[in-house]
């Protein structure tokens, strides 16, 4: 499998090998914490990384592997690590290059717990992050001091799907010399490859579209081999968040139909969102594909489609939100995104609820804000759910 080869080709085959042993085609599940060795002298030649072999899972595992060769074929990057969550992903990648008396500029609009971590975690050891207060790549660049390390960012973000200019960002980054990473979680690399634009570095929550099933935690990192290979090192490996054989196996089975999922998911997405803009209860819709959206224009220019996340602001406020989400049939009340399932979820009364509210609606999270996740199930369907639950 090489890099001429198309997107779904690589989806399925890219990182997988028949096994020469026993001619299974499925990549197995290698469900073991350790592995034996011929002699002590091959142990030895390993451990000092003389020779290349699998010692210990947290150092490294056949079924992991495939996974990490997967997802650096799917990024179009060096090489990738995987880890037990988005969030030991997003930790352990930040924690690569940022130490004491460093800097990170980042995106106003992020993951909450990405937010907290480079709002309240940072600072523990010494670092700071300052948050840009728009979209704009002008105003990443005035946040930029002489201290900064990193510059991070989502595109689309979430939940208020603001979208960013990766090239222009990575063109001051560039000119700065200073790394660029970004979430790729809510657009995953079946819709964009920020590597391809000049970012440095990509991390996912493989939990979401990955996956795809919504049954296994994991984390991606890609980026450039020396990072990949440090990180793997001094901080995945001894911080300890590696991900279990058997979840990045699910991962790497649900990778398969990345592209066909996606597919089906931002086509309904499409005409969900255009439902609700045309729905009177509804004061708002953030959808990157409505040629209202503010960042419409650079999202037909940097994605292949406009992803299956949508929020939208029910008329009536907080109240109005909530009875949203207890009126549904269909679409499960659930936090992840990202899964076959349809899910539903009112920011301010739930991952919002601990963030000040002239703060939270500073980036966009109303009282009144819903957010889907749109799955594959039939969107007559889900469009008529959503207009009883909008209904009275
Ligand atoms: C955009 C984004 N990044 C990262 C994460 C964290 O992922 P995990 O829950 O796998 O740690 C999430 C979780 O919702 C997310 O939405």
């Amino acid at each position: 499998m090489n890099s001429s080869h198309q997107f779904a080709t690589r989806a399925v085959h890219a990182g997988e090998t028949i096994c020469g042993v026993t001619g299974a085609l499925d990549t197995p599940i290698y469900q073991s914490t350790t592995f034996a060795f011929e002699s002590a002298d091959e142990m030895a030649a390993i451990f000092g990384e003389e020779k290349f072999g699998y010692m210990y899972t947290r150092y490294g595992n056949p079924t992991i592997r495939a996974l990490e060769s997967k997802m650096a074929s799917l990024e179009g990057g060096e090489a990738a690590l995987a880890t037990a969550s988005g969030m030991a992903a997003i930790s352990s990648a930040i924690l690569g290059y940022v130490r004491a008396g460093d800097h990170v500029v980042a995106a106003r609009s992020l993951y909450g717990a990405a937010y907290d971590f480079l709002n309240r975690k940072l600072p523990r050891y010494g670092a700071s992050a300052a948050f840009v207060p728009s979209a704009r790549v002008e105003d990443f660049e005035k946040c930029i001091r002489p201290n900064t390390r990193l510059i991070y960012f989502e595109t689309p973000s979430n939940p208020v799907l603001e979208i960013i200019d990766m090239q222009g960002l990575a063109e001051v980054a560039r000119a700065r010399g200073i790394p660029l990473m970004m979430d790729n979680t809510f657009a995953s690399p079946a819709l964009q490859q920020p590597l391809a634009s000049g970012v440095t570095v990509v991390v996912h929550s493989a939990t979401k579209y990955l996956c795809g099933h919504g049954d296994a935690m994991g984390g991606i990192i890609v980026g450039p081999k020396p990072y990949i290979a440090d990180l793997s090192r001094e901080i995945v490996r001894d911080f300890g968040g590696v991900i279990s054989p058997f979840n990045a196996w699910l991962i790497l089975r649900g990778i398969h139909t990345l592209h066909l999922r996606m597919a089906a998911q931002c086509a309904s997405a499409s005409r969900i969102a255009e439902f609700l803009n045309a729905h009177p209860r509804v004061e708002r819709v953030n959808y990157p594909g409505l040629p209202g959206h503010p960042g419409h224009g650079l999202a037909r220019k940097q994605m292949k489609a406009f992803g299956a996340m949508i929020s939208f602001e029910v008329r009536g406020g907080y109240e109005a939100g909530k009875k949203v989400m207890d009126r549904v049939k269909i679409f499960a009340r659930a936090a992840s995104l990202g899964d076959t399932r349809s899910l539903i979820v009112h920011s301010a009364s739930t991952s919002h609820r601990a963030v000040p509210r002239e703060q939270r609606i500073a980036v966009g999270v109303s009282d009144g804000l819903v957010r889907l996740s749109i799955g594959v199930e039939a969107v007559e369907d889900l469009i008529d759910d959503l207009d009883q639950a909008l209904a009275s």
